[in-house]
């Protein structure tokens, strides 16, 4: 195997609580997850990352850890997933862990410790500051509404949470802790875990001054200035990576809030100082108003392809890029950047496929993406089971400033628990997903749309991906080809070219519904590698067609 194996690697991330149930419990698991690999093989994937499977009060669905080495009781125990692993690895699949350091679970020995006395050995574990003219250190909200500050009764202090008070920041500065979290990390590798994707890892280093932010929604000031990319954060990471991640062979990827372009070149340099990869969030960002990402708003293709185009030709030959449309942090791709209609959700669903895996970067497909599942349009808030959601709801309509129709109409668009309906296995009840009752509303049209059905069609979205996973494992360009965007100013096509060599890689994509003028490919005699039509026009694209033409 060559030595940057995650260059050539495809990625499918498993939310596991809502992939498989295995024991009718109405919560998926690792047992569920084993008896599905044969499922994500017949993919392709080469890779599987699994959302937290630590043991968890499950405040924030596994982000919150309470003990770093031990299963989440609902999801099974340790020798599961040893099995688990060892099923992975006797296919050729690898395993990514989730790795959620920056804070921890309130239920962590540490934290419970922390928060016992100002002098007790753990204290300094945490970020612990004293009250200001009796309120709160600053200003910051935190990522899950409310203050960023919790008040503990107990040393008339508070400690920082940037997510749920549940989830106390965890103090980078302290050496103690960095040994602690490294020690930890080669337990894992130890035990055979082919690597890390790290969890909102730019957020582990905070100004030392805890300056107020700027108040954009009315609410709260914004933390990201301060706590995003800080002072000590390539050090950390720089640490990490000699004292555990240089001594095995691993993929890396850095969940990095706030990244620019210029520090994503330090985070995921080529020279493997840090990390392999990061996620940047900035195409995930570009409809968001003023209250953040709570709006219906589309986002516009030029912006689109503006910030793509951007990542993937700054990094070039100086990092490497992550390529995704979704995850469980994001509503559902095709619902998002396709069209998620019965005419037009399979066809749409293969185009924004093409166009990301076409591009430059290691590929992250999101559970249930590979069949077109789709946002599952909850009709009540009490549909809801996110933290974000669920306290964005309360905090948003209130306050009055935004109500209660139109926050729905948000949710429905941008919740992240429209990713988190159960996978789609077939069309018996709960679609396959528990023999029980789901934790989280299964979406309706699982009845038309789900995995069983995908592989009886040849046609179905699930081989469009299988073909463009193995096209990957077929033509060196796709990975290594230089990027150049096409049609830079078109309304509609997303085009661009990779080039090798004297090959040349052709991808055009028609973002629309519409039938549009395309002449990129007339007189011209190549090679079709992919398109999700059969016949072509000349001198336009179908709606929402996608091709892909080697010269
Ligand atoms: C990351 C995770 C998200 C979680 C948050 C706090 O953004 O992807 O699911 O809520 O960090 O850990
Ligand atoms: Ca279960």
């Amino acid at each position: 195997m060559s030595k940057a194996w995650w260059k050539s690697s495809v990625i499918y991330q498993i939310y596991p609580r809502s992939f498989a149930d295995s024991n009718g419990d109405g919560i998926g698991d690792l047992n569920g997850i084993t008896e599905h690999l044969d499922y994500i093989k017949e993919l392709g994937a080469d890779v599987i990352w699994l959302s937290p499977i630590y043991q968890s009060p499950n405040d924030d669905n596994g982000y919150d850890i309470s003990d770093y080495q031990d299963i989440m009781t609902e999801f099974g125990t340790m020798e599961d997933f040893d099995r688990m692993i060892s099923e992975m690895h006797k296919r050729g699949l690898k395993l990514v862990m989730d790795l959620v350091v920056n804070h921890t679970s309130d239920e962590h020995r540490w934290f419970m410790e922390s928060r016992k006395s100002k002098d007790n050995p753990y204290r300094d574990y945490y970020i612990w500051k004293e009250p200001k003219d009796g309120k709160e250190p600053n200003n910051w909200g935190s990522c899950f509404g409310g203050s960023a500050w919790e008040y503990d009764e107990e040393t008339g202090m508070y400690y920082l949470h940037c997510f749920s008070k549940k989830q106390p920041d965890l103090n980078w500065e302290n050496e103690t802790v960095r040994k602690e979290v490294f020690d930890m990390m080669t337990w894992w590798c130890e035990k055979g875990v082919d690597g890390f994707r790290m969890d909102v890892i730019s957020m582990i280093s905070k100004d030392p001054a805890y300056p107020d932010g700027p108040v954009a929604d009315g609410l709260h000031g914004d933390l990201s200035p301060y706590v995003c990319n800080g002072p000590h954060v390539h050090e950390y990471l720089q640490e990490m990576n000699q004292k555990v991640l240089s001594k095995f062979d691993l993929i890396t990827v850095g969940e990095a809030a706030g990244v620019t372009i210029e520090e994503a070149k330090k985070y995921a340099n080529l020279d493997g100082r840090e990390l392999n990869m990061v996620f940047q969030f900035e195409h995930m960002g570009l409809a968001s108003g003023e209250y953040g990402k709570w709006t219906t708003d589309r986002v516009e293709l030029k912006k689109l392809r503006a910030v793509m185009n951007k990542w993937q030709t700054e990094l070039e030959g100086v990092a490497w890029n992550s390529l995704y449309w979704d995850n469980h942090d994001q509503p559902r791709a095709v619902s998002r950047f396709g069209n998620d209609g019965p005419m037009y959700r399979e066809v749409s669903a293969k185009m924004i496929a093409t166009c990301l895996h076409m591009m430059k970067g290691t590929p992250y497909i999101y559970q249930g993406e590979e069949i077109g599942m789709t946002n599952a349009y909850f009709k009540t808030i009490d549909d809801y089971r996110d933290i974000e959601a669920i306290n964005a709801y309360k905090e948003y309509t209130e306050s009055g400033l935004i109500n209660e129709e139109d926050m729905l109409n948000d949710l429905k668009m941008v919740s992240r628990d429209n990713a988190r309906t159960p996978m789609q296995w077939d069309d018996s009840p709960n679609a396959g997903f528990t023999t029980g009752t789901p934790w989280i509303k299964v979406n309706p049209n699982y009845m038309m749309i789900n995995a069983k059905q995908a592989l009886a069609d040849k046609d179905s979205v699930f081989y469009y991906y299988q073909k463009l996973i193995a096209l990957r494992k077929q033509y060196e360009i796709i990975i290594e080809g230089v990027f150049e965007g096409l049609l830079n100013d078109d309304e509609n096509i997303y085009a661009y070219q990779r080039v090798l060599g004297d090959q040349k890689l052709v991808v055009a994509c028609n973002f629309s519904e519409k039938e549009v003028p395309c002449t990129l490919f007339d007189g011209k005699e190549g090679q079709e590698l992919i398109s999700n039509y059969k016949f072509h026009k000349d001198g336009v694209l179908k709606p929402y067609e996608a091709r892909v033409i080697l010269y």
